[in-house]
């Protein structure tokens, strides 16, 4: 058991109601409930593009690693899971796309998958999986942390900029999918320069564009129809 509180059901709703809930680290007996849950979120998705789905082998393999998958269970049962993965070399390894040193690409974790079951949304579970495995890491000695996220899913996104993980790259990853590539230093926190440059989130081409002039997305602001991101140059590079 990690740790163990309450949480709403239709959070906001008439039919809201506070249940206890327990966080803990899964293994292969519950490969079931996972399934089930993923099966759960992908069906609820409007734009199902946002969220890429795995096979049981996929999460099996995972499971069987020592506390890689983070399960929140309430008396409905899982409600939800965070899995890390760790890409060693493999070409996948989001070190890559963001240029960390070949040296530090065993250093390198993954956030790799995510969801909260509908009904529990609003609840930050989110926040606090990620924000326990990732001390949890650092702890460990792992040196980077990488993830993908959609830039139309805003909840996760800000979540995990929240996390303190930066973007640093925007490309099709995985043939077809358009995914920000965010990045963390576990070690040494990420320094922003002075000018800031905000843009809005449905500019996909000029936020390749600042990107790609050495600008990183640190931060986003909700607005009335949509978000803007955050962009500065790092320190060393804002002249
Ligand atoms: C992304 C996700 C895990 C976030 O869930 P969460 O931890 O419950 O999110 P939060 O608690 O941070 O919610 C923050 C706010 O966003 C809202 N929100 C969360 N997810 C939302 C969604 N998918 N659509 C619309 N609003 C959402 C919450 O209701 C909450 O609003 P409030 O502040 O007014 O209460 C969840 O939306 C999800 O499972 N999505 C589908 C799978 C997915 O996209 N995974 C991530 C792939 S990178």
């Amino acid at each position: 058991m990690i740790e163990m509180g309450y949480i709403k059901r239709n959070k906001g709703t008439f039919l809201q109601a506070d249940l206890s809930y327990e966080m803990r680290f899964m293994d292969e007996d519950n490969l079931d409930e996972v399934m089930d849950l993923q099966e759960i979120v992908i069906h609820h998705l409007n734009d199902k593009e946002m969220f890429r789905t795995h096979s049981a082998d996929y999460f099996r393999e995972h499971l069987q690693a020592e506390k890689s998958v983070i399960g929140v269970y309430c008396q409905d049962g899982l409600i939800a899971y965070n899995v890390l993965s760790f890409p060693g070399d493999s070409k996948d390894n989001f070190g890559l796309d963001v240029n960390l040193p070949k040296d530090d690409l065993l250093d390198v974790i993954h956030l790799a998958t995510i969801a909260v079951h509908p009904d529990f949304r609003g609840n930050s579970l989110q926040s606090k999986m990620q924000h326990i495995h990732l001390k949890m890491m650092a702890n460990l000695g792992y040196k980077h942390v990488c993830c993908m996220v959609s830039p139309k899913n805003r909840p996760s996104l800000q979540n995990i900029l929240s996390q303190g993980l930066i973007i640093k790259a925007l490309k099709i990853k995985f043939q077809w999918r358009l995914r920000y590539i965010m990045h963390k230093n576990l070690l040494s926190p990420c320094l922003i320069g002075p000018d800031v440059v905000r843009m809005d989130g449905k500019d996909i081409l000029g936020q390749i564009n600042l990107l790609n002039r050495g600008f990183q997305g640190f931060h986003l602001s909700r607005l009335s129809d949509g978000f803007e991101i955050h962009y500065a140059k790092p320190p060393s590079l804002a002249v």
